[in-house]
């Protein structure tokens, strides 16, 4: 009989494609993925630990299903990604009811851990050592979907692990380990597969990909990230191709440029600024400045006019006066991002930011959060503005009775109806002719051109 996983990932793309990863190991097991947790013989949280929002999700939900397991003793619920690489045993001891906790590096082991369970030859498995000499496998043995999987078109590729950063505030340094590059052919190896199964757009990871190749990735010549992309773009059948994160610090000029010269390269990039506060960025332990931040978007932008770029922002660090946050909202001015994430800062454990002292009240930092959101949105809608009339390239990602779904270059999300079959993954041309906050509508604009 078949055994059935339920898999809920929390956090960054890193997570769902280590998400994806589990589902094809287990796959190679017999476990078939459903979804509903209710119908599952095994639940995986793969969990995130950034802030401590995240992490208290996973322990209430894990929390709820206690109940589950009284009810159906043979379930078994497994915790990987960040919170098991943080808190490790001391999962057992809050949550009993867990049979295993599998860390960032040790993904790879949970079917052979799940079959010592099912074996009888132990009651738990944890697996949780981050090892400095860590290698990413290759994936090549892993790449056939779980059955019952919908036909993708976008896949992840991760092209490096962990990070060597030591952002004051940031835990990802201790849940994922030192900064590990993948060698560039098994990045490639993964690609041309990829491709080969119809996957038309792929997005590069890494938590710092302008580190990319700094540590130990095996390539003859030394590899940059730039280089590293301009080498995925040349995969034939790569028609869009994206990447994220990049820390400002150490965006080159060559990397700048990839936006000019690779034609399937989308104009979109996600660089996450933090603070428009130079002391604020230094108690980060960001190393750049407010200044060379905004010469580095004027650069993307003399090579790339059109580029959508797009940012992090961290309200109330310690230490954050009303002329530090002020400085932030002048930056969001100055930039005007297409769009951003933003956070109230958060104490996380073995982070630098935890000990210092002049803590922002909850309440400022949240009138800062909802000033930033507001003006925000105002700039996104306005931005968005700027694509009434044009017509734009866009990708499909799904088709319903009331129209069409896709995405542009610059990863705007547009709403059009279409009288023709396009499936998942075509391209199309749509006129744009109403902008909203969120998304754009629009108009097929050339049937013939679209079909492609
Ligand atoms: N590698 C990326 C960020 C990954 S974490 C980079 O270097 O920019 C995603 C975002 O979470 C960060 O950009 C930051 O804005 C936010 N974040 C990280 N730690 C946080 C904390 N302790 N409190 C609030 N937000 C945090
Ligand atoms: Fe965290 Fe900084 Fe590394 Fe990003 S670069 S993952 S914020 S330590
Ligand atoms: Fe969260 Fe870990 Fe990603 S902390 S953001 S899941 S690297």
């Amino acid at each position: 009989m078949s055994k059935h996983v339920y898999i809920k990932t929390f956090g960054c793309q890193m997570n769902e494609r280590d998400s994806e990863i589990m589902a094809q190991l287990l796959a190679q097991s017999g476990y078939i993925p459903v979804a509903e947790q209710t119908d599952a013989d095994l639940v995986i949280l793969n969990t995130c630990s950034i802030r401590a929002k995240a992490e208290q999700k996973v322990f209430s939900l894990l929390g709820s299903l206690r109940k589950q397991k009284k009810q159906q003793p043979e379930l078994r619920i497994a915790v990987a990604g960040c919170v098991a690489q943080q808190e490790g045993e001391q999962i057992f001891r809050r949550m009993p009811h867990v049979d295993i906790v599998v860390g960032t590096q040790q993904l790879y082991q949970l079917p052979e851990m799940l079959g010592r369970l099912e074996r009888n030859e132990t009651k738990r498995e944890i697996s949780c050592n981050l090892d400095k000499e860590f290698t990413i496998p290759p994936f090549q043995r892993l790449l056939e979907d779980a059955p019952h999987q919908l036909a993708a078109f976008r896949k992840f590729v991760t092209i490096m692990q962990g990070c060597n950063n030591y952002c004051s505030y940031c835990v990802v340094p201790s849940t994922r380990g030192r900064e590990i590059s993948r060698p560039v052919a098994d990045i490639l190896e993964e690609v041309r597969l990829l491709v080969a199964r119809g996957i038309k757009e792929i997005t590069l990871l890494g938590q710092n990909v302008n580190s990319y190749g700094c540590t130990n990735a095996v390539a003859e010549e030394p590899t940059g990230f730039a280089d590293l992309l301009t080498m995925v773009a040349a995969v034939p059948g790569v028609q869009r191709l994206r990447f994220t994160t990049s820390n400002p610090q150490d965006l080159s000029t060559e990397l700048m440029q990839c936006f000019r010269d690779l034609p399937n390269l989308c104009p979109q990039f996600h660089l996450p600024v933090q603070a428009g506060s130079n002391a604020v960025l230094k108690r980060m332990n960001r190393k750049y400045t407010r200044e060379l931040y905004l010469e580095k978007v004027a650069e993307l932008r003399s090579y790339c006019p059109d580029i959508a770029i797009g940012t992090d922002v961290i309200v109330g660090f310690p230490g954050e006066t009303e002329e530090d946050f002020e400085q932030t909202m002048d930056l969001l001015e100055t930039v005007r991002f297409h769009g951003s994430f933003s956070f109230k800062y958060s104490d996380r454990p073995h982070t630098r930011s935890t000990d210092f002292s002049d803590k922002v009240e909850e309440q400022v930092k949240g009138e800062r959060l909802q000033r930033f959101q507001n003006r925000q949105d105002a700039i996104s809608l306005e931005r968005n503005q700027e694509f009434l009339g044009k017509t734009v390239e866009v990708m499909i990602e799904a088709n319903r009775s009331s129209g069409s779904q896709g995405r542009t270059g610059t990863n705007h999300i547009v709403h059009f109806t279409s009288p023709t079959n396009l499936l998942p993954g075509d391209l199309a041309l749509v006129t744009i002719t109403h902008a909203g906050q969120h998304s754009l509508k629009g108009e097929l604009a050339d049937k013939e051109k679209s079909n492609r």
